[in-house]
């Protein structure tokens, strides 16, 4: 019997690539090539195309994200996509993505601010946290990203319910965006726990059972390693998510792992 509730979850972010029409057709061709009942796939094309990518996903398995989401509900913010409005056309969101915290300074406040608005919603959280290079190095890369959580999820675990027990972290060192450098699988478990230990700290009761993801600069050759961590449930793809093959092989390597995984759970 397959368990319910897929133990592997791949997320592509696809940032700003792809028109609508393309979007729909690498969506379509990604989702016929990683058929994989154990890995949950989620597609998180850019706002425009969250339509398109819908409707050439239907009847497939795979579901659709947000790349962010606005911290307020409605008004005067020229150019802004509330969490209400993607209700139909998604069903998770990024939240706190490095470059937006770089690009548009997101500060942790606003990101908890944005994790109500999906808790609101519905929406499912993908919280990305990450250190940069300069405070890895002075060995301060945990404490960094206790803080983004602490900044964060203090504000969302004041909403109504507290933390939304749904919750997905995401493991981005800043670093390894976009560089073809990854973290070693080791440093990225060591992470997970860390954010397991915080989060139970911020009030969320099942901590064993939040997904942790790694990302960055993750491809076919490198997945292996962080899904090696049983303290990984995953990863945020970037660049590699664009690739028809690259998805193909990266979800064929996380099925494996969700065997293993569903099998141990069984025993
Ligand atoms: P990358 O991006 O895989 O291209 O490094 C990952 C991300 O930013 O989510």
């Amino acid at each position: 019997m397959m368990p319910l509730v897929p133990t592997v979850l791949i997320v592509a972010n696809w940032k700003m690539n792809t028109t609508p029409g393309d979007a729909a057709q690498l969506a379509r061709a990604i989702a016929d090539a990683t058929d994989e009942p154990l890995v949950k796939r989620v597609i998180c094309p850019p706002y425009v195309s969250l339509a398109t990518v819908g409707q050439a996903l239907a009847g497939t398995a795979v579901d659709v994200g947000g790349q962010d989401v606005h911290a307020e509900v409605s008004g005067a913010y020229t150019g802004g996509t509330s969490a209400e409005m993607l209700v139909g056309l998604a069903s998770w969101c990024i939240v706190g993505h490095s470059e937006r915290r770089r690009d548009q300074a997101e500060s942790d406040e606003l990101i908890g601010r944005k994790l109500l608005r999906c808790r609101e919603a519905g929406l499912v959280p993908i919280l990305c946290v990450g250190e940069r290079l300069a405070e890895r190095e002075q060995g301060r890369a945990e404490e960094t990203v206790r803080n983004q959580l602490e900044g964060s999820l203090g504000v969302a675990a004041s909403g109504a319910g507290g933390l939304d027990p749904r919750l997905v972290v995401a493991y981005e060192p800043v670093w390894a965006i976009g560089t073809g450098r990854t973290a070693r699988g080791v440093d990225a478990a060591a992470m997970a726990d860390a954010i397991r230990d915080s989060c139970a700290g911020l009030g969320l009761t099942d901590p064993a059972g939040m997904s942790v993801l790694y990302g960055g600069s993750v491809t076919s050759s490198s997945i292996g390693e962080f899904l090696a961590e049983p303290g990984i449930d995953g990863a945020l793809v970037g660049g590699a998510s664009l690739k028809v093959e690259e998805m193909a092989a990266i979800v064929a390597r996380a099925a494996l792992t969700g065997q293993a995984r569903s099998e141990a759970a069984r025993t």
